[in-house]
């Protein structure tokens, strides 16, 4: 199964993904998570990119679409998998048909987290994730079970995002609109789109994902 997740920042994709890993054996690819292990390399590159993410503007097409490629010819993406934040414009989804035609892949599913804007900034606010696994915790809708231990990998140590800040998130939700949104018709006109009520709470999401799976 070779699924799509598409939303706006904060939408919960990253936190979807992480599930539909766990319980389908798909791998989850996310750019912005390849893209801020990028960055730490602390070249030129990585210090370009890291000015970019942190402005919340996209990177350009052309990098993100070679990275993508290499990423689903690695071994594991025969399992499937669930793009998160890929893609985000029009020429990236163009870009996408061309690579899965080419390697004889198919999609099964695009799913549209739906939310509402003024719900997106309370959520990336409260949002932290584990420094050594990368899961996914927010300060009020998701806590770890044990306060300050992750419940993955036990790990104390976490993060947050240089994006998660208001001005960045204004810039990324506009971002959304103009230039990822466009693709949703494509999807629709395919037949592929499923919309989702991403203001549900994240269980009741992850009922509705997995019911439009089977729908797919
Ligand atoms: P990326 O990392 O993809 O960020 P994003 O799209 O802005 O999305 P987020 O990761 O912020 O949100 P999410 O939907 O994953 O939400 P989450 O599950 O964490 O991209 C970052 C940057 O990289 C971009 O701005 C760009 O610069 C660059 N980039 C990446 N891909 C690119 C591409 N293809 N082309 C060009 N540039 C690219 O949830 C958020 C919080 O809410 C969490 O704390 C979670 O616990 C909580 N939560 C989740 N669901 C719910 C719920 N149902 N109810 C209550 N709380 C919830
Ligand atoms: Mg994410």
């Amino acid at each position: 199964m070779n699924i799509i997740l598409l939303g706006p920042p904060g939408a919960g994709k990253g936190t979807q993904a992480q599930r539909l890993e766990h319980t389908h054996g798909l791998v989850q690819i996310s750019t912005g998570d390849m893209l801020r292990a990028r960055k730490k390399a602390g070249d030129a590159l990585g210090n370009e990119l890291a000015a970019i993410m942190a402005s919340g503007k996209l990177v350009p097409d052309a990098l993100i679409i070679d990275m993508l490629e290499e990423r689903i010819s690695q071994p594991d993406a025969t399992k499937g998998f669930i793009l998160d934040g890929f893609p985000r414009t029009v020429p990236q989804a163009e870009a996408l048909d061309a690579m899965l035609a080419h390697s004889s892949l198919r999609l099964d599913c695009v799913i549209e987290l739906k939310v509402d804007e003024e719900a997106l900034v309370e959520r990336i606010a409260g949002r932290y994730s584990c420094a050594k696994c990368g899961a996914g915790y927010h300060d009020v809708f998701h806590k770890p079970k044990v306060a300050g231990t992750c419940d993955k990998c036990g790990s104390t140590e976490f993060k947050r995002r240089d994006d998660d800040n208001a001005l960045a998130v204004r810039t990324r939700l506009k971002v959304y609109r103009d230039e990822t949104a466009p693709i949703l018709p494509y999807y629709r006109a395919e037949g592929l789109l499923k919309v989702v009520d991403g203001m549900a709470s994240i269980d009741e999401v992850t009922v509705e994902i997995e019911a439009a799976l089977k729908a797919a």
